[in-house]
């Protein structure tokens, strides 16, 4: 039976690189013999205006059924003035916690050839092969109580709340050394146990888990110096587990070690392994409709979903493979384009891939 594949483009940039990735997908069912069939759904601003809901409940439905889901991007400044309840990040928010999605892989591999797109000195990003391993179900994202309340004197205050248990620091971890394991076998734990009570708990059930790894070399590092080092040396991390605030704005930092976040994919996953795959980048409202808009990210994602969710960890190298190809053969897109360089467009990339496929 074909596999089932909800397809979920989202806003501003999302259709235009959705639309690439679903293209190798496409090549990869036409002439490598996947089995799959796609299927579209409604999410983010375009679900709110054609439903009222970031996150329609067919879309909650239909992607229950999927084996896995690839979303684009949410969000948008046409919609930043609805009431939270009804903003589009509610629906990729709405995702992740009804489908049980804890575990969020985010990769940061450097390709040989873009080493001089990034910012950073070639010799500190060269090599570069690191993942944030990302808790995405817990903590301030989802904590209760939060609110915005006004206080007997008038004044406002907004509030939120950092909160982790005990059995989902156990579930992170344990996801967190099992990846070190196919790696490097080190493992960095990210937290603010000078501060943080929540971190505290953190820093205790994540050396409890560790051990059960003795192979896995555990270390912990505050978050703050953990931006530092990352910018300063990165070559040093091998996987690196955090809170789900403390990785997203790790991973943004991350992503740009390597040229560009037009280049980062990401896996979500649950308990049984399913996920949920979309590039770490947003959905770039400046450049939505321009053609311009990297689609390597999302294509990368497709061989992540390969790889983690569909049992085909060749057609996922392939993909990968497709990828390098590409950049070797010298296709930029604006995001990781040196000053100077020629680029192409979303279509043009996304085209170059597939036909690389075939080699
Ligand atoms: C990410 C994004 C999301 C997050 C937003 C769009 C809600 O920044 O996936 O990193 O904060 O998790
Ligand atoms: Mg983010």
């Amino acid at each position: 039976m074909s596999r089932r594949i909800l397809v979920l483009a989202g806003d501003g940039i999302g259709p235009e690189i959705v639309a690439e990735a679903v293209r190798v997908l496409e090549r990869l069912r036409e002439a490598h013999g996947l089995d799959v069939a796609l299927e579209e759904g409604l999410v983010g601003g375009a679900a709110v205006d054609a439903t009222g809901s970031p996150l329609p409940e067919a879309t909650l439905e239909a992607a229950r059924r999927a084996d896995a889901v690839l979303l684009g991007a949410v969000g948008g400044p046409k919609w930043d003035g609805l009431p939270r309840e009804r903003r589009p990040e509610r629906g990729l928010l709405g995702l992740r916690k009804g489908l049980g999605l804890f575990a969020n892989l985010r990769p940061a591999i450097l390709y040989p050839e873009l080493a001089d797109a990034s910012t950073l000195r070639p010799e500190v990003v060269s090599g570069l092969d690191l993942v944030i391993v990302r808790e995405l179900t817990g903590g301030i994202y989802f904590g209760e109580p939060r609110g915005i309340r006004t206080r007997p004197d008038g004044v406002r205050e907004g509030y939120n709340t950092e909160v982790y248990a005990e059995d989902e620091i156990e579930r992170i971890a344990r996801v967190a050394f099992e990846t070190a394991r196919r790696r490097a076998r080190r493992l960095c734990s990210v937290d603010k146990a000078n501060v943080l009570e929540s971190s505290e708990l953190w820093r205790e059930v994540v050396t409890r888990v560790g051990a059960e790894y003795p192979d896995v070399e555990l270390s912990h590092m505050y978050v703050d110096n953990a931006a530092m080092q990352l910018v300063r040396a990165p070559k040093q991390f091998d996987v690196v587990v955090t809170t789900n605030m403390f990785g997203d704005i790790l991973s943004d930092c991350a992503a740009m070690l390597t040229g560009s976040i037009g280049m980062l994919p990401s896996a979500s996953l649950n308990a049984e392994g399913r996920g949920m795959y979309e590039p770490i980048h947003g959905s770039a409202p400046d450049i939505a409709g321009k053609g311009v808009a990297n689609p390597l990210a999302t294509i990368l994602s497709v061989a992540m979903m390969l790889r983690h969710s569909l049992d085909e960890p060749e057609l996922a190298a392939r993909v990968e493979r497709a990828v390098g190809r590409v950049l070797a053969q010298g296709l930029r897109t604006p995001d990781i384009a040196v000053p100077g360089e020629p680029t192409v467009g979303t279509r043009e990339m996304g085209e170059a891939v597939v036909a690389a496929l075939d080699g």
